[in-house]
């Protein structure tokens, strides 16, 4: 039976043994939180519009107003992007990492090569960027192959980060299963003991990669759903543009 919060306690008889089992009802936490409030959630995007006219030829340029206007627009942290790979059976996974810079024709973004991320980027090298910008109803998509960056790029990056976050590419061997957040910390402490105050070098383990795109589209929300969206592709190495129905 169901009480007033939503748990049903399971009775099961186990030889002469009666044990209790409580779970939650999945139909009262909907009703609490649930459908009907989801469902009435929506925007009308009025904000601005993306025609074909106003857009650079070249993707970089067109990504670089974006980013400028999405940090304009106080976007709190602009350059978060959802990474998605798949693994080698095509099974996908998406997580958000920051965007570092944007050179040599590419995304680049730093990480643990042995992460769950890392592994799947060394059997299928190919991934996905998207932004979302919702100040400026914008979402950007980039997708393409994805190779590591040079040690010596990975070196002068990680060089600037902040000192903690040095110790803590050392301490964490990133998407492993751990006992404790203890013991991660008895970890990053002794590792900080390790090094004292000289420098932290780049562990093996971590580093840059950097996406180069085969297609960028750009999207605008607009008035009834009839967004814009323009989508970059290469043919024969020269970048063109089409429209895509929203
Ligand atoms: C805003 C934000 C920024 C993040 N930036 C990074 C990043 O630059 N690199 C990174 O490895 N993980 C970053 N993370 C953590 C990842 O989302 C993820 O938890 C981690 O990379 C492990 O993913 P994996 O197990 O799929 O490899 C960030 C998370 C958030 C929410």
């Amino acid at each position: 039976m169901s009480d007033t919060i939503g748990r049903t306690t399971h009775v099961i008889h186990v030889g002469t043994e009666r044990l209790e089992h409580v779970t939650m009802d999945a139909m009262s936490v909907k009703s609490k939180h649930g459908k009907e409030e989801i469902q009435n959630l929506r925007r009308d995007y009025r904000r601005a519009q993306l025609l074909e006219k106003n857009v650079s030829a070249d993707p970089f340029e067109q990504f670089d107003r974006w980013f400028k206007q999405a940090r304009k627009a106080g976007e709190i942290e602009p350059n978060a992007m959802v990474l998605s790979t798949a693994d080698g059976r095509g099974a996908p996974s998406g997580r958000v990492v920051l965007l570092k810079e944007v050179e040599a024709g590419g995304f680049v973004f730093y990480t643990n090569y042995n992460s769950r991320k890392g592994k799947q980027l060394k059997t299928n090298p190919r991934g996905a960027l998207t932004f979302f910008w919702p100040k400026l109803e914008r979402q950007l998509r980039i997708e393409g192959q994805v190779r590591r960056v040079s040690r010596s790029q990975s070196e002068a990056y990680f060089q600037t980060r902040p000192r903690d976050s040095q110790l803590g590419a050392w301490a964490s061997d990133q998407s492993s299963v751990i006992n404790s957040r203890r013991e991660l910390e008895l970890i990053d402490a002794e590792l900080a003991k390790v090094f004292g105050d000289g420098p932290i070098p780049l562990p093996d383990s971590w580093g840059g990669y950097r996406l180069v795109p085969s297609r960028i589209e750009f999207w605008q929300g607009r008035h009834g759903r009839l967004h814009d969206r323009l989508e970059y592709f290469r043919k024969k190495g020269v970048w063109m543009i089409r429209r895509l129905a929203p």
